[in-house]
């Protein structure tokens, strides 16, 4: 059987479970009628992440990808075609990655903390001179890893605006054919601008040195893989920590006892950060691997050319790893096992930079506002329109 993946993700948490009664992988149909395996059990997805037999290059191993059935205009084109680590691996991905990771270490991220500690005060300082009600997504969720990330690329604020609408449209996957297109030849078009101005007056910045990279390197890194490398590094460096800052706001505001818990020092930021990646993973599901030769997966295979979803939200409310208290959002559950930054070589990069954003960014949203209340009833706060991408469109609260 195939199963329709809702392609709005309105009920992202219900499909999962409902996936997950199907079994660890289940066969299921993509937007435009391309099919891929689910797969929602947090083991079996552990397993796979690092399986030698699985591959991230459709290219190369995508059946559907050989047979010309994947056009430009498919909304999740970008995402299996870009050429940089993502996609990448073996050599090309150590090549690529490398490029980039020095940026990434714990020490030099920790480096950030003051510069993220200065933005989150300048938002909050405008959230205080504003009215008692704010949307906190538009407000200090979205800025502020948005400040960060183009900090440390080096773009400046007056293209900071394109770039967001642009990155919004690659997480939309209820795109029409004809925007799909436009909004990939804007993207292209912004980041060459971008590249050029960089390239006249580089600072002390990621882009000026991939820039370098390609123009004084030996010639391996080509313009097509840096345009893709920042594709990756401005997407994947922004919608994912808006939407743990979402979530874990959402949760708490909606658990008060375990925002008390957080409050007087039992539980700490880091377990905010652990258990809502795990009850709310920000990517909910990622597309795409494929499998090289057949794999086994419990009692179905995933045929050589097969598309595999990796379905990280699903994983993180596996009953089978977290028993039957699952779906319960709880600090204190010692083992907050999840895949939210996923596993193996392609394990998330900016990992430690998304903690140190939440890790600072929290604790100063709740000292600022100790009242600080949701606007809205849990339930009503509605989801972005995205099967990728788990966050809320609006993030109503009260501020006093
Ligand atoms: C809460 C925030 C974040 C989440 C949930 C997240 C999630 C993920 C996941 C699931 C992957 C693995 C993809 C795979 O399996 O192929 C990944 C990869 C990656 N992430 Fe993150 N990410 C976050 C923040 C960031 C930030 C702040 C950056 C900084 C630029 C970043 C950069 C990357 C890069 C470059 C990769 C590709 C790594 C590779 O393919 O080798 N991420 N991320």
């Amino acid at each position: 059987m195939t199963y329709l993946l809702d392609p709005t993700g309105r009920d992202l948490q219900g499909e999962a479970a409902r996936l997950r009664e199907l079994g660890p992988a289940t066969r299921v149909e993509l937007p435009g009628g391309l099919t891929a395996w689910s797969v929602t059990g947090i083991d079996v997805l552990r397993r796979l992440l690092s399986d030698p037999r699985i591959s991230k290059d459709a290219r190369r191993h995508w059946s559907a990808w050989a047979a010309g059935e994947v056009p430009e205009d498919w909304p999740l084109h970008l995402w299996v075609s870009v050429r940089n680590m993502f996609n990448a691996s073996g050599d090309d991905h150590r090549r690529l990655r490398s490029l980039v990771s020095k940026a990434f270490t714990p020490r030099r991220v920790e480096s950030l903390r003051p510069e993220v500690e200065r933005i989150a005060t300048g938002l909050l300082d405008s959230l205080d001179a504003g009215g008692d009600t704010a949307d906190l997504r538009e407000a200090y969720a979205n800025p502020l890893p948005i400040e960060v990330i183009c900090l440390l690329l080096g773009i400046p604020d007056d293209t900071r605006p394109e770039l967001r609408a642009l990155v919004d449209a690659v997480f939309d996957t209820t795109s029409a054919p004809e925007s799909v297109v436009a909004n990939q030849e804007r993207l292209y078009r912004t980041l060459g601008e971008l590249v050029e101005a960089k390239r006249a007056t580089p600072g002390d910045d990621l882009i000026s040195g991939l820039i370098a990279a390609h123009d004084e390197g030996d010639g391996s890194l080509t313009a097509t893989e840096l345009a893709d490398t920042l594709v990756l590094l401005i997407s994947a460096g922004y919608e994912t920590t808006v939407n743990l800052l979402d979530h874990a706001v959402a949760a708490l505001l909606a658990h008060p006892d375990q925002l008390r818990l957080v409050r007087t020092g039992e539980r700490g930021w880091g377990d905010v950060v652990d258990e809502t990646l795990r009850w709310q993973a920000p990517v909910a599901n990622l597309p795409l691997r494929y499998a090289v030769e057949d794999v086994e997966v419990g009692d179905v295979v995933i045929r050589r050319g097969e598309a595999i979803l990796a379905a990280f939200a699903g994983a993180g409310r596996d009953p089978l790893h977290h028993g039957s208290t699952a779906d319960e959002y709880d600090l204190t559950r010692p083992d907050k096992a999840h895949l939210a930054f996923g596993h193996g070589v392609h394990y998330c990069l900016g990992a430690p930079l998304a903690r140190l954003e939440a890790e600072v960014a929290l604790p100063a949203l709740f000292a600022r506002f100790p009242d600080l209340a949701l606007a809205v009833p849990v339930e009503d706060l509605r989801p972005v329109r995205s099967f990728i991408s788990n966050g809320h469109l609006e993030l109503p609260v009260r501020l006093r």
